[in-house]
């Protein structure tokens, strides 16, 4: 396991993030287990790891064990018990957030992006901000794109077992999921990629789920929700969502293209 070895500084927002070099000679930004914040991790944890099953541009991700000599040096951190097992993302250098950019003529990923809108409806991630995607300059006006910031699935960074119940059923507004639709060259692209998440194993989702660490207090019962909520919405829920974004997201955006 890579061990962390320099502190360099907290990152924006509120997920109490901070970018540490560690002993593989990278960053990473480190998000920490946050009382208030319990689902954070944990949502970052299975987001990843299906997220790479579906290939996502999603940085390669890590759970980090920090020896609590190291996290006492780092500043507005609460004191924590133990070494403890943390959540952490390869920094990505020189990127702009969706935010900041206005002018996106192209993305260098175009293929990613149907998985990624299906992704957020699959597990009910209310938070794909345009702050939530990172644009990594590839060109003139051209951009690969990042997802980034997987604390919201499930609803909420600080979900209960109820929550599971009531995901979201109905097409989400989002400047970010707006920007990669344009981007989106054939709905074909959207039937593939509900495919994939459909024969996703069920071993496997049991596996991610499995390997939370204990230390993040996932009760048996939430482990086991996730896993099922998981299973219902991509038979049940996904198929009719992708058809109403579809419908009312990504058809009038390309009628509209086409007829300019
Ligand atoms: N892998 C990465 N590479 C580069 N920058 C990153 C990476 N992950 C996160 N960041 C940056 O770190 C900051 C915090 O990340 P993130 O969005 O995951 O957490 P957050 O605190 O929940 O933010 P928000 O305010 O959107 O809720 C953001 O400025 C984001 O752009
Ligand atoms: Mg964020």
């Amino acid at each position: 396991m890579i061990k962390p070895v320099a502190y360099r500084r907290k990152m924006e927002g509120k997920s109490n993030a901070h970018l540490i070099t560690f002993d593989d000679g990278r960053d990473y930004v480190v998000k920490y287990f946050r009382p208030g914040f319990e689902k954070t991790l944990p949502n970052e944890w299975i987001s990843y790891c299906l997220g790479r099953y579906l290939g996502l541009p999603i940085p390669v991700a890590k759970i980090v064990k920090i020896p609590q000599e190291f996290s006492s040096q780092i500043p507005d951190l609460p004191p924590l018990k133990d070494d403890s097992y943390q959540f952490a993302s390869l920094f990505i250098p020189n990127c702009l957030d969706g935010h900041q950019v206005t002018d996106v003529e192209s993305i260098t990923n175009p293929s990613t992006l149907a998985s990624i809108i299906l992704f957020d409806y699959w597990l009910g991630n209310t938070d794909r901000t345009r702050k939530n995607i990172l644009l990594e300059e590839k060109g003139a006006d051209s951009y690969q794109l990042w997802t980034i910031d997987h604390a919201e699935v499930f609803s909420t960074y600080n979900w209960e077992m109820p929550d599971l119940d009531s995901l979201p059923e109905r097409v989400m507004k989002s400047a970010a999921h707006q920007l990669m639709a344009r981007f989106i060259r054939n709905e074909e692209d959207f039937h593939a990629s509900l495919e994939i998440i459909q024969t996703i194993p069920i071993l496997l989702i049991e596996e991610i789920v499995a390997l939370i660490p204990d230390d993040w207090n996932v009760t048996a019962e939430e482990r086991k929700g996730i896993v099922t909520v998981l299973l219902r919405r991509r038979d049940k829920i996904l198929p009719k969502l992708m058809g109403s974004f579809l419908k009312k997201v990504y058809r009038p955006l390309h009628q509209k293209n086409d007829n300019s």
